[in-house]
């Protein structure tokens, strides 16, 4: 479920559109991160985030993981053997390998700041696959190790025009048959056909369920990053 499948071939074009700031997002996990760590991107999409982090250091020891094979595909091509890129599912990834560092930037989900609270999304509806989700991202961390999870803006409703003539549009609806989800439906057109388009479902937690959440898991909340572009929790 929630696999990027159908629009992965211009996810770049939009995500490098200004969806995500990658330079700036790259520039402050790295004033986080040294060399001597082992450092593991949850749902790392088609690395556009570890390639700005390699461009500042090549010698970051990073790794990806995401369920969306076609998405690693794309990793491997811009990455090529500078790192270890793995097709698994969260809610029931067993790496063996134990990181210093996991970083979700909108992978697992996000953070979304409304101005008045940060409410958290996830790609995964259930409450119990949430659970064991976060629990797989604490079991392959050292004790102590640091779970980065950005902070990103509201989802809404809007157009924008890309490169080559196409024309992106997210809706946003409220989810009729998943409780405390949205359906977010993404549309890539081109001389006003439909070229690409998904419908994802995102899960919300406010409030104390997300420190719930996180503390279930093994986590405890240390704060915010210096620029304010994650959260940072660690393994209890
Ligand atoms: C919004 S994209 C973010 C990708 C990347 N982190 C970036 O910054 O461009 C979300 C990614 O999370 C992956 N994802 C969603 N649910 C997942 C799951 N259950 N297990 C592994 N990856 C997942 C998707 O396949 C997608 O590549």
């Amino acid at each position: 479920m929630n696999e990027y499948t159908a629009i992965v071939d211009y996810y770049d074009l939009l995500m490098t559109s200004g969806y995500y700031q990658y330079e700036k997002i790259a520039q402050a996990i790295a004033s986080i991160i040294s060399t001597e760590q082992k450092v593991i991107e949850i749902g790392v999409g088609t690395g556009l985030l570890l390639e700005k982090l390699l461009d500042i250091d090549p010698n970051y020891n990073l790794a990806g993981m995401d369920h969306t094979s076609e998405m690693i595909d794309i990793a491997k091509k811009r990455l090529g053997d500078r790192l270890n890129l793995f097709v698994e599912d969260i809610a029931s990834m067993s790496i063996s390998e134990e990181f210093d560092v996991a970083i979700s930037n909108g992978g697992i989900g996000a953070f979304v700041d409304t101005g008045n609270n940060y409410d958290l999304y996830t790609h995964l509806t259930d409450d119990a696959i949430n659970l064991q989700a976060m629990k797989n991202i604490a079991n392959c961390l050292n004790k102590g190790g640091l779970f980065l999870i950005n902070i990103q803006g509201v989802h809404d409703n809007y157009d924008k025009h890309l490169p080559d003539g196409i024309v992106y549009s997210q809706e946003i609806v409220e989810s009729k048959t998943n409780k405390n989800c949205i359906e977010k439906s993404f549309y890539f057109r081109q001389n006003g056909k439909t070229v690409a388009q998904q419908t994802l479902t995102y899960r919300f937690f406010q409030g104390e369920a997300i420190q719930e959440l996180f503390n279930q898991a093994g986590f405890q909340l240390k704060g915010k990053d210096a620029s304010g572009n994650f959260f940072i929790y660690s393994k209890k």
